[in-house]
C-alpha cells in the first residue's frame, strides 16, 4: 500500500464521517504519521505549533476510529489501514465486487465510495462520471403510473424531507383514491437512483413481519454476495442492513396493519412486531428511509410538525383545479361549462372524479344539468371505495360523522357535544381519528364533512 493509496482511503473514511475532505494539515499529518515522524518533526515542516499538530492528530485518529470501528492512533495508524486494505482485498477477489466497512462501500477494483455521505456534498459525489452508485431495486409490486398530473409542490416536499433532512421515517396518508400510490410512484421514479436499494412492497391482507423482512434480508443478502456458498451467507437484522446501506423501502397498504372497527392506527395483535420495527427506524441512527402510504398512519407517528426529528407526514389533499381539468379531459369531459364546480364538489379527488365523469360520458347526463341542482352522483365503484374505509371505522367515529352529515354547515364542539351526547373526551378521541383519516375536515374550529362523504352517510 502506498502513501496514496492511504490518504485517498482515510479521505473516504473521514469524507463519510464529516461530510469533508482530508485538509492540507491532515494529510500532513497522514504523510508524517506513515513515514514514522513524531508531531514535532510534522510540526516543524508545517510551521505549526506541535501542540495544534497533535490537537488536529487527535481529532483525525477520532474520527477514523468511528468509521473503522476500532481504535486507531498515530502509533496504530500503519497497521490499522494495511488491514482494512487486506480485509478489502482478499475478501472480494472480484472486480466487480464491494466491500462494507463502516458505512462505505468499496468497489474492488476502482477502490472509490459508492455511497452518499451524509453531507451537502452528496450531490456533487453522485454527480463525479468516475463515481458509480450501485443500485439494487425490487420495484415489482409498484403499479404502473398512467397520466400524472400536477403534484410538483408535494415531490418536492418527499424530496427534500428524504435527501437533504434524511428523514427516516415518512408516512403519506389521504383518503381513498387521493393519488398517494401515483404521487409515491412518481417519486420512486425520480429518485431511486440516490440509492443503493430501492424496494417497493405493497401489504396485502395478511403482511407478516416475518415474510416482509425475509424478502428484503433476501434482497440484501443476494445482492451482497458475501460467499458464493449459501450455507454461509451470514443473515444479519434488518437494521444491521438499513445503517450500512442507504435504502429507500416504500410500504403501500400500510392501513392492513391496523385494526377495524377501531380508532385509527392501532396495530392488529398479529402485526404488534411492525410497531417495534418502525420504532427502530425512526429511533436508531441510520442511512435509509421508511414510505409508509395508507388510509391510516400508526398511532404513534403524530401530525405535529416538528423539524427535529427523523419522522415527517404528508396528508395529501386533492389536486387542483387545473390538473382536475385534465383528469375530466382525459375521461372524454371536454370543456365543460361548470368543470370548476364539479371539480370542487368532488374534492379534487381523481379517482372521484374519473369516476363520475365515466358516468356522466356513459349515461350521456349534460354535466351542466347535473351542477346546477347540486346533485352528487355517486358511481358504484365510488360507493365502494368508501363503503371500504367507512367500514374501517369505530362506532363512535360513525357516530360524529352521521351527527355532521345532518349539518347543513360546519359545526363547533360545543354543538357536536350537545347534539351527539358523546363524553366530551371520546367526541375529541373520535375528531383526531377521523381527521387522521381525512374523513373530516376542520375550519378553524369548526368540523365538516364533504359533500361527497355526506351524500354517501345520508344513502346509508
Ligand atoms: N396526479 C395525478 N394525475 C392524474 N391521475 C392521477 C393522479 N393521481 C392519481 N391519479 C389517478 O387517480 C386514481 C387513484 O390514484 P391512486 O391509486 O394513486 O390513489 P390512492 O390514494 O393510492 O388510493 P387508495 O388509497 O385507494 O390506494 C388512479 O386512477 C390514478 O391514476
Ligand atoms: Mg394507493
Amino acid at each position: 500500500m502506498n502513501l496514496k493509496e492511504v490518504v485517498k482511503l482515510a479521505d473516504d473514511l473521514v469524507f463519510y464521517r464529516t461530510g469533508k475532505h482530508l485538509n492540507d494539515l491532515q494529510e500532513k499529518i497522514l504523510h508524517g504519521t506513515w513515514e514514522d515522524e513524531d508531531y514535532k518533526e510534522i510540526a516543524k515542516a508545517v510551521n505549526l505549533s506541535e501542540a495544534r499538530v497533535r490537537e488536529v492528530g487527535m481529532e483525525l485518529w477520532q474520527s477514523l476510529s468511528q468509521e473503522l470501528g476500532e481504535k486507531v492512533s498515530k502509533s496504530n495508524f500503519r497497521s490499522a489501514m494495511e488491514r482494512l486494505q487486506i480485509s478489502i482485498y482478499s475478501k472480494y477477489f472480484s472486480p466487480q465486487d464491494s466491500v462494507q466497512i463502516g458505512c462505505i462501500n468499496y468497489c474492488g477494483e476502482a477502490k472509490y465510495l459508492t455511497n452518499t455521505p451524509n453531507s451537502t456534498q452528496s450531490k456533487e459525489q453522485t454527480s463525479n462520471p468516475q463515481q458509480t452508485k450501485t443500485s439494487y431495486q425490487d420495484l415489482s409490486e409498484m403499479p404502473e403510473l398512467g397520466d400524472f398530473f400536477d403534484r410538483t409542490p408535494q415531490l418536492q416536499t418527499l424530496t427534500t424531507w428524504i435527501l437533504q433532512q434524511h428523514s427516516r421515517l415518512i408516512t403519506l396518508t389521504g383518503i381513498s383514491g387521493i393519488g398517494k400510490t401515483s404521487l409515491a410512484v412518481q417519486l420512486v421514479q425520480q429518485i431511486k437512483n440516490e440509492f443503493e436499494y430501492a424496494v417497493w412492497y405493497t401489504l396485502d391482507e395478511f403482511p407478516t413481519i416475518d415474510k416482509f423482512q425475509s424478502n428484503l434480508i433476501q434482497l440484501f443478502s443476494n445482492s451482497e454476495k458475501q460467499d458464493s456458498s449459501p450455507t454461509n451467507q451470514k443473515r444479519l437484522p434488518l437494521i444491521k442492513y438499513l445503517q450500512n446501506h442507504r435504502c429507500l423501502i416504500v410500504l403501500d397498504d400500510v392501513h392492513n396493519l391496523f385494526c377495524s372497527g377501531e380508532l385509527a392506527g392501532k396495530y392488529k395483535p398479529e402485526y404488534e412486531e411492525y410497531r417495534s420495527l418502525f420504532k427502530q427506524i425512526e429511533k436508531l441512527s441510520h442511512q435509509s428511509c421508511f414510505l409508509l402510504i395508507g388510509w391510516e398512519q400508526p398511532r404513534e407517528v403524530t401530525q405535529v410538525k416538528n423539524q427535529n426529528t427523523p419522522i415527517r407526514t404528508l396528508q395529501l389533499k386533492g389536486l387542483d383545479i387545473a390538473a382536475g381539468r385534465e383528469i375530466l379531459r382525459d375521461c372524454g369531459l371536454e370543456e365543460i361549462d361548470n368543470s370548476e364546480a364539479l371539480i370542487h364538489r368532488y374534492q379534487g379527488n381523481p379517482f372521484w372524479l374519473k369516476s363520475v365523469a365515466t358516468l356522466i360520458q356513459e349515461l350521456g347526463i349534460g354535466a351542466a344539468e347535473l351542477l346546477i341542482d347540486d346533485t352528487i352522483l355517486l358511481p358504484e365503484d365510488l360507493k365502494d371505495v368508501l363503503q371500504q374505509q367507512f367500514d374501517r371505522t369505530s362506532e363512535l367515529e360513525k357516530q360524529v360523522m352521521s351527527l355532521l352529515a345532518r349539518e347543513n354547515q360546519p359545526v363547533n364542539l360545543a354543538k357536536l357535544l350537545e347534539k351527539g351526547q358523546i363524553s366530551s373526551s371520546d367526541l375529541l378521541n373520535a375528531l383526531q381519528s377521523l381527521s387522521r383519516r381525512c374523513l373530516i375536515e376542520k375550519e378553524g374550529s369548526l368540523y365538516t364533512i364533504s359533500p361527497v362523504l355526506k351524500q354517501y352517510i345520508k344513502g346509508l
